[in-house]
């Protein structure tokens, strides 16, 4: 070779301006086309496809056709017009004529075909996930994630916030889900969790006077795997001083705005706030998808006093979905969901070009209820406003309902701090470290149930990307919680020592949120999946199948490890 470079510029960066220049370039053969006089060849690398052509009768024409899909080459050559430009590429106005090519590698030929739209099945993909990330959606989204963190970064560091990294193996941090635990060799019968939050670290650093932090942390909570969580997932994870909920929601929001603007080109407005009471009243969920205007109107006392027997002393809502038919086994799908979501009853009404129809004709006069016009109305009497919730999303699917505008964020806000288990006892709603809302402080001991939260969620288009608090800084407010949620003094001590010891080194006032980095890529990218927007994600059981993790270990790493479970054997 007579440059010690392997290329002069990018699959994806040739134009019209390079025409007549000698390049040189790397990259995978994508296909090759013989079309008799002339032999095609995509090539691709990161920054774009380039075709490649050689003319029958050069030298080039019998390399060109033997090259194999996938194959990592290095071509030389000349610029030149394409004859038939293709709009679709942005290379598309050149191609190189080549005079020179260099196999670097051969490939076998690939299990699936690496393109946007590829036949291979998603665990094939995962198998190989290397040949899959080569598609270049893939490398787009990865692309866009990097993009997504370097815009945060920017826009924190600009408003000073510090990055600070805290350690991977710790003690557990109560975020609600299972630890995944971590032998100690030199303590046995000892054991660090790995992080489910950096939560209590990032407190720690605010009582250590850094005022503000962020981190790109990565968090592991054992739980069950749904389209949108994984076991091993990225947080935005923030926390500040001297801030009041105010505060957190304006810088926050700003940094949602600013992601927009630069990634999507996009100047969202204002967010809307609710409060949880709001959300779960009119959308019977603490995470509405507001791209949809329906909503739930609470009706009780108009129910009250028609002659249907079902709804006397019962909660009654509605719901009007215009401009809608749904068929006989929609409308029993529904009410199915509605009773299994802990609803009693649910009753339609049609309107169709002007003619009304319900099951519910022998109790009231329809001609009596307010309908704006054709369309379907929904009643439910329910305690349980999940219930609202279940039916209002089915509908929106069921019927395919077009969302009224791209985009819909909002803060919920006022969540409550305790709830209640099945079996009677308090568990924290969010974490235990939240500051209860100041109104509501002196009803912890007496009526909890009722205590809000400083506490707010951040949700865009359904999904819950973001959720934070006001912390507990005295360690007297702390420990009030800690004993509502049934830990003694000791209890208490015993686990969070360390947090009720630093709040009591003089600890400033404090809050934060965490973003999940992964959920706001995924919906950036218009992906379906988490897995879509992961580097090397793992499957709905846990596993990794491109490297076959988890696996066993061999038998002495075995014996070790049970030598290091119990402290008695060594
Ligand atoms: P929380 O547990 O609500 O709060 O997590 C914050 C955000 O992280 C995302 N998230 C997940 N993403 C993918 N897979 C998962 N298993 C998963 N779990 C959570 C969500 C969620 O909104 N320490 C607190 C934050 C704070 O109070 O500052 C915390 O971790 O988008």
């Amino acid at each position: 070779m007579e440059s010690t470079s392997y290329r002069t510029h990018g699959c994806g960066q040739l134009r019209p301006e390079h025409i007549g220049a000698e390049v040189r370039i790397v990259g995978w053969v994508r296909r090759v086309r013989d079309l008799g006089r002339f032999v095609f060849v995509d090539v691709r690398d990161r920054s774009g496809i380039l075709q490649l052509v050689a003319l029958e009768g050069t030298p080039m024409y019998q390399v060109l056709r033997e090259l194999g899909r996938e194959w990592v080459i290095q071509a030389s050559g000349v610029v030149r017009r394409r004859e038939s430009p293709n709009p679709d590429l942005p290379t598309g106005e050149v191609e190189v004529e080549v005079k020179h090519i260099e196999i670097l590698n051969r490939s076998q030929v690939p299990p699936f075909l690496i393109e946007d739209e590829t036949d291979g099945q998603e665990e094939l993909r995962l198998r190989y996930r290397y040949l899959d990330l080569r598609r270049p959606i893939q490398q787009r989204r990865l692309e866009l994630r990097a993009e997504v963190i370097r815009v945060c970064r920017e826009y924190l560091r600009s408003r000073g916030f510090l990055e600070v990294e805290t350690p991977m193996l710790i003690r557990s941090t109560p975020e609600g889900a299972r630890d995944f635990l971590v032998p100690s060799r030199l303590k046995p019968g000892t054991f660090y969790a790995l992080p489910q939050s950096p939560q209590l670290l990032k407190q720690l650093l605010m009582v250590a006077g850094y005022d503000r932090y962020f981190q790109v942390a990565r968090c592991f909570r054992d739980e069950d795997y749904r389209g949108d969580r994984q076991a091993e997932f990225t947080q935005l994870d923030c926390e500040m001083s001297f801030v009041t909920q105010e505060d957190v929601l304006s810088v926050f929001e700003g940094l949602v705005k600013e992601v927009f603007r630069t990634i999507k080109g996009i100047e969202l407005e204002d967010f809307p706030r609710l409060t949880y009471a709001e959300a779960m009243q009119r959308y019977g969920s603490d995470k509405p998808d507001l791209r949809y205007s329906l909503s739930w109107e609470e009706v009780t006392q108009w129910a009250q006093k028609q002659g249907v027997p079902f709804w006397q002393g019962r909660r009654t809502f509605w719901l009007w979905v215009p401009q809608v038919k749904a068929s006989r086994k929609q409308q029993d799908k529904w009410q199915a969901l509605a009773k299994e979501n802990g609803a009693e009853t649910v009753a339609f009404i049609q309107q169709e070009k002007g003619q009304r129809s319900s099951s519910l004709a022998k109790y009231l006069s329809l001609d009596s209820i307010e309908m704006p016009g054709d369309g379907l109305g929904i009643w439910v009497t329910t305690e349980k406003l999940a219930a609202l919730g279940a039916v209002r999303q089915a509908v929106i699917q069921d019927l395919a309902l077009p969302p009224e505008k791209p985009w819909a964020m909002a803060w919920i806000v006022e969540f409550p701090l305790f709830e209640e288990g099945e079996d009677g006892r308090l568990s924290a709603a969010h974490h235990p470290f939240v500051h209860p809302h100041p109104a509501d402080v002196e009803r912890i001991e007496t009526d909890p149930l009722t205590v809000r939260a400083l506490a707010y969620d951040l949700v865009i288009n359904g999904n819950e990307i973001m959720s934070g608090s006001i912390r507990c800084h005295t360690p007297e407010l702390q420990m009030r919680i800690f004993r509502a949620l049934g830990l003694s003094e000791e209890e208490a001590r015993q686990k969070f020592g360390f947090l009720l010891e630093a709040l009591s080194y003089g600890a400033p006032p404090h809050g934060g949120c965490a973003f999940g980095i992964d959920r706001w890529v995924m919906l950036l990218a218009g992906a379906r999946s988490l897995r879509e927007v992961i580097a090397f994600p793992k499957t709905a059981s846990g596993s990794d199948l491109m490297l076959g993790a988890p696996a066993p270990i061999d038998p002495e790493q075995y014996a070790e490890l049970l030598r290091w479970l119990s402290p008695k054997s060594t």
